[in-house]
């Protein structure tokens, strides 16, 4: 059954609850075909409220099935963040028929003790599925982690650490990620804290995910830590900062030099990977919340609120002596594409329309390429424009002297909602001679992956009209288009 949903602002090509509201991913993992998608869910309100987890599964990342709720809150808590993995040796003993159990482990939110002003009212519990996630049981000994006195002690990412065949649970604790590890996935051991100095502190942390790469340059396995942190982003509110190192089963090393973020736009918060991809696939698939703390109660919409992020694709990349994670639309995006509009060579003085009369949702690609002429090398500014009939326009910029991508969606539309809306969003940036931007425009949301993604940034739009238009724009000098294709996207809601 497949609803179309076309109120103003439904998202067309992302995910969104049917109705109500809805924040961080949770627990996705692939079983037999299915690529799960659980959510904090709140079924009763359009705003954050009692937390459950909604479902949903896809069989290509793009398109989505609604299930019905998997966990719902009861005497110990709300059901907050957490992960699921599939237990292939059935080291919890939950499995049946020599199926392997789904196991979901997640953090219960005691209200009660938190109202009452205690402190150790976040714990870790489980919940397991024996019918290929259409129903869950929560463990009768739950929780199976209790707290150490720590106000913020949750969202636990679990995986499997073959070396030592044993779980390792990554918790985000506060101001730090403490690792834990588990032969069953009910007794927990304590392994390391991490707290580099590196990180940014300007909030807690929240949402770590753990998880190994490979350095395709050298060869080398490499792990990822994720922590989501809120406030204390770059450009405001929460965001997600990463470090890249490495992990004997006990302690994570950070090995860059720089903090680095996710995505500089702000709104991709509290993403994941998802668990169990089968290896002959072997790709890192994420997904994050597409919303902000700051604004996500407000943002104008009313059946539902948020939307998730496209699946992405993460890859290791070096980047002045650090290694980057780079992310791109999986591969299966491509699938929503009508055909191609292709312009010629283009070059920039001023600003140009380069396509009208487009149709929403849709994805576009502009190389830019500067020009090689000493007349010519003083552009300050160059970038791309969306715009409507009513003058509203969300702009894009690189800033060649300052070395940062700029997005500027204070005219972008609606936006008295809340104060923490405007401003500008930067992403410092070393771009040489070339520029290339792909750019994914829904009815609310503008994702824009730079130079296959080495940078990304995510940004919420609400137009009181749809965008029809994209100009091109340099300043103090030319620039020139290389590369101009744009593709109208099919809706995933009616296939
Ligand atoms: C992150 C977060 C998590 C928590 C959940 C509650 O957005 O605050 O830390 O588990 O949301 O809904």
């Amino acid at each position: 059954k497949v609803t179309r949903y076309s109120e103003q602002y439904r998202p067309q090509i992302h995910f969104t609850p049917d109705s109500m509201w809805m924040n961080d991913p949770n627990g996705m993992f692939y079983y037999e075909g299915e690529y799960h998608l659980f959510y904090q869910y709140y079924p009763d309100s359009n705003v954050w409220g009692p937390m459950h987890w909604g479902h949903a599964i896809s069989n290509d990342l793009v398109h989505w099935e609604h299930l019905p709720i998997a966990l719902y809150p009861d005497s110990l808590g709300y059901i907050y963040s957490g992960s699921a993995v599939v237990d292939w040796n059935n080291t919890s003993g939950f499995g049946k028929d020599s199926v392997p159990p789904l196991v979901a482990i997640f953090t219960y939110n005691d209200r009660v003790g938190e109202m009452n002003g205690e402190i150790d009212y976040q714990t870790q519990a489980i919940a397991y599925s024996n019918d290929k996630g259409r129903t869950w049981t929560k463990y009768e000994d739950n929780p199976v982690l209790t707290n150490p006195g720590i106000k913020d002690f949750r969202d636990p990412k679990v995986r499997w650490y073959q070396p030592q065949q044993k779980w390792i649970m990554s918790l985000a604790v506060k101001d730090h990620i403490s690792f834990y590890s588990s032969k069953d996935l009910k007794n927990w051991q304590h392994e390391s804290d991490f707290q580099p100095e590196l990180g940014a502190y300007g909030g807690v942390w929240e949402c770590p995910d753990l998880f190994p790469i490979m350095d395709e340059v050298s060869g080398e396995e490499k792990w990822v830590l994720f922590v989501s942190i809120n406030p204390g982003a770059p450009n405001g509110g929460s965001g997600t900062q990463y470090f890249v190192g490495s992990f004997d089963g006990h302690e994570f090393i950070n090995e860059n030099k720089n903090l680095l973020w996710l995505d500089y736009g702000k709104d991709n918060y509290a993403g994941v990977t998802w668990s169990d991809i089968p290896e002959e696939d072997g790709r890192t698939l994420f997904v994050g919340w597409m919303s902000n703390w700051l604004y996500a109660n407000k943002v104008p919409t009313e059946r539902w609120r948020s939307a998730m992020t496209v699946t992405r694709e993460l890859k290791l990349k070096s980047e002045r002596g650090d290694l980057i994670l780079t992310s791109i639309p999986v591969t299966e995006f491509g699938t929503l594409r009508k055909e191609v509009k292709t312009k010629e060579q283009l070059m920039i003085v001023g600003s140009e329309k380069v396509f009208q009369e487009i149709k929403l949702p849709c994805e576009f690609i502009l190389g830019f390429e500067t020009i090689n002429h000493s007349e010519f090398k003083n552009v300050s500014e160059y970038g791309f424009s969306l715009q409507n009939q009513d003058g509203e326009e969300f702009i894009v910029s690189y800033n060649t002297t300052k070395q940062e991508l700029i997005i500027n969606r204070d005219n972008s539309g609606v936006s008295d909602f809340s104060e923490d809306f405007n401003g500008l969003q930067y992403a410092p940036y070393h771009a040489k001679s070339t520029l290339n931007f792909r750019v994914i425009v829904d009815w609310a949301s503008i994702e824009i992956f730079v130079n296959n993604g080495e940078r990304v940034l995510t940004s919420l739009v609400f137009p009181k009209k749809n965008y029809d238009t994209i100009s091109a724009f340099s300043k103090d000098g030319a620039i020139l288009i290389n590369k101009a294709d744009l593709y109208e996207l099919k809706s995933i809601w009616n296939n």
